[in-house]
Formats: structure tokens, C-alpha cells, sequence
């Protein structure tokens, strides 16, 4: 039986597509793909689409794709309608905590405003701290809130850390690690089980010689 995948455009794009070619798959067209967002994959009977992180999720859940290939941080955020099935140890970045480094929200006896693309993980991680919390909600570009004074800190993706850097700012807390994962359309787990098996021992393959 044939498989859909849906793939992280962006950040996790280049590493999922380096990961399938290591691990056999026909995955040259999405190397240079323009402007083109499905494709077929030149040894095996896949189909490859690319797509937003949140609609790899939505994807998945609705059976359009068998398998999504997206971060945790958005699984994370999301709902979960589906099956986690593999850590690709791949794309690893970590939520932090962080703000003007003379002022640590977790040093606040008052108020403490954060500022997040990230809500649910906020509230979780505040939650489990046993601290009040109000979250803002921001859409991009977050390292902004704090250094304009419109929150305490932010709640974010770190990577390489270069963005904090350049704009003055100071990680307080790793609130946890990340990185991508292989998620299964539930229905398509039992239907397409001998497919997604082979898939997933070949991600794992290529995740072993990898480290
Ligand atoms: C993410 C994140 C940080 C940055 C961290 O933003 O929100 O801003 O990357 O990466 P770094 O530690 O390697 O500097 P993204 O690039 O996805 O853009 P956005 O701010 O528009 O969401």
C-alpha cells in the first residue's frame, strides 16, 4: 500500500529530507523543489507534502497523511489525535525560559507576564512551578515582548541561541529539550502497518548511524 507523508516546511525540512535520503528513499525532487509543495518519491510508492507545522498535525489527524514528520514543540502545543512513534534525535532545540537579564520572572513576587507562541506549554511549565502566570500571545519575532516592556520573559525555542544573543537577552530555565518526531494516523497504524513498520526501521537505521 502507498504512504503520505507530511513533512515540516521550514527549520525541519532539510534535516527530515536528509534523514529519508540516508535512509534509501527517492527524496532528490524535494532538494530542489521551487515553489512545489507534493511530491513523489522517485524508489518507493510515497507521496511527500510539505506543510505548516500545526497542519502536519491536522494532516495526520484527518488520514490525508499516514505519517507526519514535525517537531515536539508543536506536538507539544497541539492536540493528539495520533500516534507518536519515533524520536529522530534530529532538529534538537530546547523551550527556555528567558528575559532582560536583570530581571528573572522567576524572581517575581508579583505578577508575572510571559510572552509565547507556545500558551499550553507556558501554562504547564508555570503550572508545574506552582506560580500565577498571565500569557501573552505572540505570533513571532517573541524576544521582542521583554525588550519592549510588554512582558517579564518569554517562553520560546532556542536553537543556536543567537537570536537571544543579538537582542540582549538571558536564558533563566530550560524548560525542556525538543526535537522531530515521526507521528502515525491511527487508522493508518493498523491498515498500513507492514509499510509504516519498514519506514520507521529505516528512520531508525539512518538515526543510528547518525550518532
Ligand atoms: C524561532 C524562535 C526564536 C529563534 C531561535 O523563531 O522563536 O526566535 O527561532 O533560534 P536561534 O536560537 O537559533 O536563534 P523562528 O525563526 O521560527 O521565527 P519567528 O520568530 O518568526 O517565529
Amino acid at each position: 500500500m502507498s504512504l503520505a507523508i507530511a513533512l515540516t516546511k521550514g527549520r525541519l525540512e532539510k534535516k527530515a529530507v536528509e534523514m529519508l535520503e540516508k535512509s534509501g528513499y527517492g527524496v532528490e525532487s524535494l532538494k530542489d523543489k521551487g515553489r512545489a509543495l507534493i511530491f513523489q518519491d522517485a524508489k518507493k510508492d510515497i507521496r511527500y507534502f510539505l506543510a505548516k507545522p500545526n497542519d502536519v498535525i491536522t494532516y495526520v489527524e484527518h488520514g490525508v497523511a499516514d505519517i507526519g514528520i514535525v517537531g515536539k514543540d508543536t506536538l507539544m502545543e497541539g492536540s493528539s489525535g495520533y500516534y507518536e512513534l519515533l524520536d529522530l534525535k534530529t532538529g534538537i532545540c530546547r523551550f527556555i525560559l528567558a528575559g532582560m537579564p536583570d530581571h528573572n520572572p522567576l524572581l517575581m513576587d508579583g505578577h508575572i507576564k510571559i510572552g509565547s507562541k507556545y500558551p499550553n506549554v507556558t501554562a504547564d511549565y508555570f503550572h508545574r512551578l506552582g506560580k500565577e502566570v498571565e500569557i501573552i500571545k505572540i505570533d513571532g519575532s517573541v524576544e521582542l515582548g521583554p525588550v519592549l516592556g510588554l512582558c517579564d520573559g518569554i517562553v520560546d525555542i532556542m536553537e543556536t541561541g543567537t537570536t537571544l544573543r543579538e537582542n540582549g537577552l538571558k536564558v533563566f530555565d530550560t524548560v525542556c529539550p525538543i526535537s522531530a518526531r515521526v507521528i502515525a494516523n491511527k487508522v493508518s497504524f493498523k491498515m498500513k502497518r507492514k509499510e509504516i513498520d519498514a519506514l520507521i526501521d529505516d528512520l531508525k537505521k539512518a538515526r543510528e548511524e547518525e550518532c
